[in-house]
């Protein structure tokens, strides 16, 4: 049973604005839930490409889509190749990029992915130390803890986990390691633990939870993807096509929100100049100034939802 609630649903495809005729893309296919909303508004000419580099995720979908067989194409890839992905199909181009009308980013892990314990994403199953999205990449949580330095495991464990202890934290790795491979997510929850002193145990939810985001964030490389992928997905929109984002933690949603900004700037030239030279020109234009949030309805319904935004762009 592959089962995810999709956040944001209405909102997310809502944002796309979503034309019969036009071509979508979505870059993090999951459990479909957005994808076949944006399929079932399709027709005529309507095309919908999804990307997803988990080969599960993408077995499910195909049975799920299969009412609209015939205007989906499913491409098994990590998105920070849309470009690349996009120039292989039969797309209207303008110069060397592919054009497109709508592209959506759900961004993370999905809820089958967390749940299946083999995947080894999560601290309170017992499971392989494993954390790839992408089954056949090489990089594992494994290698990251065993042979990965000190000052670089604390490095990620305090920026993508947001972690205070992040070098407490990874000098209790060196030295459990220094003992033989730790190789399962429970011996790595209760190493984390270690490294956290008492007090500070009982506050902020589990003491492995940031650790572990860090680490799924480490071996996906997610951040870099992301922002890979945004610069990509900013030339292959279409004059008026539209980039729906929806992020699950503060860096991922201040990459987009940086970004985003950088692409509405305007121009700064005094008014008094005859030609602009600051070269500043408003690419996006914000569909919302402020992300939108999950309803109440939502939140109740979906606890996963509670830390979504949605934030949405229109190319000009
Ligand atoms: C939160 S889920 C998407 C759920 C989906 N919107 C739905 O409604 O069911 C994120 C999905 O994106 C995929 N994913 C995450 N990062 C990716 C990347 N860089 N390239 C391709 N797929 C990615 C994951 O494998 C996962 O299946
Ligand atoms: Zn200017």
């Amino acid at each position: 049973m592959f089962h995810h609630i999709t956040v944001l649903k209405e909102e997310a495809v809502e944002g796309l604005n979503i034309h019969p005729d036009g071509i979508y893309v979505d870059c993090t296919l999951g459990g479909a839930g957005h994808s076949e909303t944006i399929a079932s508004r399709l027709g005529g000419q309507g095309r919908l490409i999804a990307f997803d580099q988990d080969d599960t995720a993408l077995a499910n979908a195909k049975t799920r889509l299969a009412p609209y067989a015939e205007r989906v194409t499913l491409v098994r890839s990590n998105f920070r190749y849309i470009r690349q992905e996009l120039l292989k199909l039969d797309l209207p181009r303008s110069g060397e990029n592919p054009q497109v009308n709508g592209i959506l980013f759900d961004l993370g892990v999905s809820s089958p992915q967390l749940d299946e314990a083999e995947r080894g994403f999560s601290y309170n199953q017992e499971a392989d130390l494993d954390m790839r999205m992408d089954q056949t990449s090489s990089l594992t949580a494994k290698e990251i803890v065993n042979e990965w330095s000190e000052a670089e495991i604390a490095k990620i464990l305090f920026e993508y986990g947001e972690e205070k202890f992040s070098r407490r934290i990874a000098a209790q790795i060196l030295s459990h390691r220094a003992k033989g491979t730790i190789e399962t997510t429970s011996q790595l929850a209760e190493i984390v633990k270690e490294g956290i002193p008492a007090a500070a145990r009982r506050t902020g939810g589990h003491p492995a939870k940031r650790s572990f985001q860090a680490l799924r964030i480490a071996v996906n490389d997610e951040l870099g993807a992301f922002e890979e992928a945004l610069e990509q997905a900013v030339d292959c929109l279409a004059p008026g096509g539209r980039i729906s984002v929806i992020t699950f933690h503060s860096l991922e949603d201040r990459i987009c929100k940086q970004f985003f900004a950088k692409f509405v700037e305007k121009c700064t030239c005094p008014p008094d100049f005859p030609i602009c030279v600051c070269q500043k020109k408003s690419i996006l234009r914000l569909v919302q100034r402020k992300p939108i949030l999950p309803s109440k309805q939502e939140l109740e319904l979906n606890p996963r939802s509670r830390s979504a935004k949605l934030r949405i762009a229109e190319k000009l």
